[in-house]
């Protein structure tokens, strides 16, 4: 028996679409697609899933280490999200600042996080050392 051309065409053929239907689709994907793009996108705020960029000199290393900064604080994909992310603190904060808020957590919140607010220990002057905090606060300052 000989196939029906007729049938087998029609069943291939794509079915039919409401008018309209690939301009609705595309309004759906469109902002999708840019909001995915823009999440990724590497010049915006410092990602949960930043990846390492910068060799942190062995003997800051130790500061940080010593202080316990990351129990709160984020570096280079070390450490907890309860603070703000170090990654790019001193794109935000001059080192006056920086040294201000390490020795003296209460002088003011951290933009975003106000809510915390006095969950930063008080006693880091008294833990580290002139030059420990020094050597902290440089190279936190020098990360952009
Ligand atoms: C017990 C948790 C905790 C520890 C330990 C801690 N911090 Fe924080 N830190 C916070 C929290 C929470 C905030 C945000 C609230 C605020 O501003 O007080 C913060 C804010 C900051 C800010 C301001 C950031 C910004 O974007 O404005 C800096 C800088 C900072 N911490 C540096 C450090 C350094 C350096 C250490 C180690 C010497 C450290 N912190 C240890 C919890 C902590």
């Amino acid at each position: 028996m000989k196939p029906l051309r007729r049938s087998r065409s029609s069943a291939l053929a794509p079915a039919p679409r409401p008018p309209g239907h690939t301009a609705r689709a595309l309004a759906v994907v469109a902002p999708l697609a840019f909001l995915v793009l823009t999440a990724c996108g590497s010049d915006g705020d410092p990602q949960p899933e930043e990846e390492p960029r910068a060799e942190t000199p062995t003997e800051v290393v130790a500061v940080i280490e010593k202080a316990e900064c990351l129990d709160c604080h984020i570096l280079d994909g070390r450490g907890t999200y309860e603070g703000p992310a170090l990654n790019r603190v001193g794109a935000r904060l001059s080192s006056d600042q920086i040294r201000r808020k390490i020795v003296n957590p209460a002088s003011f919140p951290a933009a975003g996080y106000e809510n915390l607010a006095g969950r930063m220990p008080t006693d880091f002057e008294e833990r580290l050392t002139r030059e420990e905090l020094d050597r902290l606060v440089d190279y936190l300052a020098q990360r952009q």
